[in-house]
């Protein structure tokens, strides 16, 4: 509902603040999976509108697409092939990025997603919403080694799994409940970020010594958090890698990531039709 009453006001805004009018607009590129259905689907039929009455092509751009492109604008040197982690509030996966619009996923979460594992713990320790940023926050003054969290176990080489992760922060916190203590939420709070961004970059960094990749990335919200990209750093360097990480602002969702992909997209001949559908669920090797 928010959506509907926004959306207008927000692209006219976009593009008065861009000094643009609709008429030095080449394409409409728009998000059309995967995501929250009743989200995806008011962007998907404003912006059929918009290209229909401006007599524009329409650009589906699928979402963890779009978080990587993030990558282009901070890095415009970047070029594929990388190897890609991307991590958001609904995914988590181990991309190799071939080409500009082609992808192979190496591993993916078997649970829940990294973000969704933040958002968890956070309400759990009674943190706000998004958890990732909170969790990183409480975590400044926190002992990442106070709580010995476990190391999931989980098939698939470069796969991952957070649910046990959290199920282990619950129970602790429930534990001490009924002792009538409480745990250390910064404590906690450093502990779990330690583990699961350990977790993450011990992964991608497999997957690079793998495959050989010279270039690796991360994307999405979780990309954000600055453990997560200070290990990477390290570890990339002893790999002889080179790291990208998108800035910080091009984290989290954004349309300047949707508008990046929607250019390479376009420029591969990936336009729709006015018949084009929004969808929940999407690979990103759907194409
Ligand atoms: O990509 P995104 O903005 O939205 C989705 O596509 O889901 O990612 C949001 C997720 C949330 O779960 C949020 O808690 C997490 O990214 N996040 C972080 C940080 N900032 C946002 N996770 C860890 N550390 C952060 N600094
Ligand atoms: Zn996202």
């Amino acid at each position: 509902r928010r959506h509907c009453e926004f959306i207008s006001a927000t692209v006219k805004k976009a593009l008065l603040d861009a000094g643009k009018t609709i008429d030095d607009v080449d394409a409409v590129a728009v998000t059309f999976a995967p995501g929250l259905i009743g989200a995806v689907l008011v962007g998907v039929n404003f912006a059929k509108g918009l290209a229909y009455s401006a007599g524009k092509p329409l650009v589906p751009v699928h979402h963890l697409r779009g978080h990587i492109a993030a990558l282009y604008l901070t890095h415009p040197e970047l070029k594929p092939p990388f190897l890609c982690l991307v991590a958001s509030g609904g995914h988590s996966h181990i991309v190799e990025v071939q080409d500009y619009t082609h992808y192979h996923i190496l591993g993916h979460t078997v649970d829940d997603a990294a973000g969704e594992a933040f958002d968890k713990v956070a309400r759990t320790l009674g943190l706000p919403y998004p958890g990732g940023p909170s969790v990183a926050n409480a975590a400044k003054t926190g002992d990442p080694k106070a709580y010995r969290l476990p190391v999931p176990h989980v098939e698939g080489r470069y796969n991952v799994s957070f649910s046990g992760l959290k199920t282990a922060v619950l129970n602790l916190v429930n534990k001490a409940q009924m002792k009538g203590e409480r745990v250390n939420v910064a404590d906690m709070a450093a502990s779990f970020q330690f583990r699961i961004t350990d977790i993450l970059a011990e992964k991608l960094l497999l997957a690079a010594q793998d495959t050989g990749a010279k270039q690796i990335c991360i994307a999405g919200g979780v990309a954000a958090n600055g453990l997560l990209r200070e290990t990477l750093a390290a570890g990339a360097k002893k790999l002889g890698a080179r790291l990208y990480l998108p800035e910080l602002r091009l984290c989290g969702d954004n349309a300047a990531m949707v508008a990046a992909q929607g250019f390479y997209e376009y420029r591969a001949g990936n336009t729709a039709g006015l018949n084009l559908n929004g969808l929940a669920t999407l690979g990103i090797d759907y194409l």
